[in-house]
C-alpha cells in the first residue's frame, strides 16, 4: 500500500437513457440488465476524503453532519475502501453538491463516483477507470456510469463477483452536443428510494418483459449514439423510461413516482414533437421530467416546460465530463 493523501474529486450526475431498474445481486449492486446514460454538466458532487485525522468516521454533506442511513451508507463504503487498500484509519468525508438544494436532483451517482475517486486516492490506491467504476457501483449502481463523461454504457456483466459489471465510455462529452432540459415539478424529498423501487419492481408481472427487452433497447441506443441520431436515441430513451414506470404501476404494492405536473410535462413535450421539435422525455425515480433535445431547441423546450402549471423551475444541462481529481 502506498501512503494516501487527503484528496478532493468531482463527478457529475448522469441521466439514464436506457434505465437500470432491477438488481441481480443487491449486496454488490449487480444490475439485472445493462444501461446507457449521458453525464450532465453543472450538476455535480465534490467529495474530500482524508484518512487518519479522526477516531471515528465522519461525514458532512452540504455543511450538515450526515446521520441515519445516509451516514451508514458512507461508512459501509469507507469499510470497502479499507478492505481493498489495507488502510485501517477512520476517515473524514466532506461532500458538496452543486445540484440546486431541494431540487430533488441530488444524486447518489455523482456522490459515490466522487467518493470512489477521492476515497481510493486518499486510501493510497491508484485505480484505473474500470476498477474505479466497479468501486463506485458498490456505493450506488448508477455511480458506475458517473466515472465517465459523455455517453456511457454500464455492462450488466456475467460474473457473480461483479468484476465485469463496469461502465465504459461510448462517446465523449465533446463528441455529440445535446441538451437535457430538466423540469422540476416537486422539491419534496423522495418518498421511495431507487433501491426500494427496484425491490418492488421485481413483484411486477411486467418485470420479466423489462429484463428480456433490455438487450434490444441497448442495441438501439448504442446504434443511435454511434450515428448521432437524436430521433432514434430519443425514441428508445422515452420507451425505456415509460416502460420502467409502467412496471411500478403493476407492482405490489404499486409504485408511481409521477405527480400531475409530471404528466402535463409529458403531454407538453409530445405536443412540441407534433409541432416539429425533436424532444424526448425521460423520468427517473422521482417526479422531475428530463427532456433530451438539440442545443438550438433547448430554449424553446425550457420555455414550454416552464409554462406548465406546477413546474417550479427549469434547468438546462450540456454533456458533462469525466470524474476528476481536483486537489
Ligand atoms: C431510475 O443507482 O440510485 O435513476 O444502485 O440502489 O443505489 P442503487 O440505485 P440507483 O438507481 C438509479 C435508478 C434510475 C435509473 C438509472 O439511473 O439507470
Amino acid at each position: 500500500m502506498t501512503q494516501g493523501v487527503p484528496t478532493t474529486a468531482r463527478a457529475h450526475v448522469n441521466v439514464a437513457l436506457v434505465k437500470y431498474w432491477g438488481k441481480r445481486d443487491s449486496r454488490l449492486n449487480l444490475p439485472a440488465t445493462g444501461s446507457i446514460s449521458l453525464t450532465l454538466d453543472g450538476l455535480s458532487t465534490e467529495a474530500r476524503v482524508a484518512f487518519g485525522d479522526t477516531a471515528v468516521d465522519r461525514c458532512e454533506i452540504d455543511g450538515v453532519a450526515a446521520t441515519g442511513e445516509e451516514a451508514a451508507r458512507v461508512v459501509r463504503f469507507l469499510d470497502l475502501l479499507r478492505d481493498e487498500s489495507g488502510q485501517t484509519a477512520r476517515a473524514t468525508v466532506v461532500t458538496r453538491n452543486t445540484v440546486p438544494r431541494g431540487a430533488g436532483l441530488a444524486s447518489s451517482a455523482s456522490a459515490f463516483a466522487a467518493l470512489a475517486l477521492a476515497g481510493s486516492r486518499a486510501a493510497g490506491l491508484r485505480l484505473e477507470a474500470p476498477a474505479l467504476s466497479a468501486l463506485a457501483r458498490r456505493g450506488s449502481g448508477s455511480a458506475a456510469r458517473s466515472i465517465f463523461g459523455g455517453f456511457v454504457e454500464w455492462r450488466r456483466g456475467e460474473q457473480a463477483d461483479g468484476r465485469d459489471s463496469i461502465a465504459e465510455p461510448l462517446l465523449g462529452a465533446g463528441e455529440w452536443d445535446l441538451r437535457v432540459v430538466v423540469a422540476i415539478t416537486s422539491t419534496a424529498p423522495k418518498a421511495i428510494s431507487s433501491r426500494e423501487g427496484m425491490a418492488r419492481a421485481a413483484t411486477s408481472p411486467l418485470y420479466p418483459a423489462w429484463v428480456s427487452g433490455a438487450d434490444a433497447d441497448l442495441a438501439e441506443a448504442r446504434a443511435a449514439i454511434r450515428a448521432r441520431d437524436l430521433e432514434a436515441l430519443g425514441q428508445v430513451a422515452e420507451h425505456s423510461a415509460l416502460k420502467m414506470h409502467a412496471i411500478g404501476l403493476a407492482a405490489r404494492p404499486p409504485l408511481l413516482y409521477w405527480r400531475g405536473a409530471t404528466v402535463d410535462c409529458i403531454h407538453r413535450v409530445w405536443a412540441l414533437r407534433a409541432e416539429g421539435t425533436p424532444a424526448f422525455v425521460t423520468i427517473d425515480a422521482g417526479p422531475q421530467v428530463k427532456v433530451l433535445c438539440a442545443p438550438s431547441d433547448a430554449p424553446r423546450v425550457a420555455a414550454a416546460l416552464q409554462a406548465v402549471p406546477g413546474v417550479e423551475r427549469v434547468l438546462t444541462c450540456a454533456p458533462g465530463g469525466d470524474a476528476e481529481v481536483l486537489a
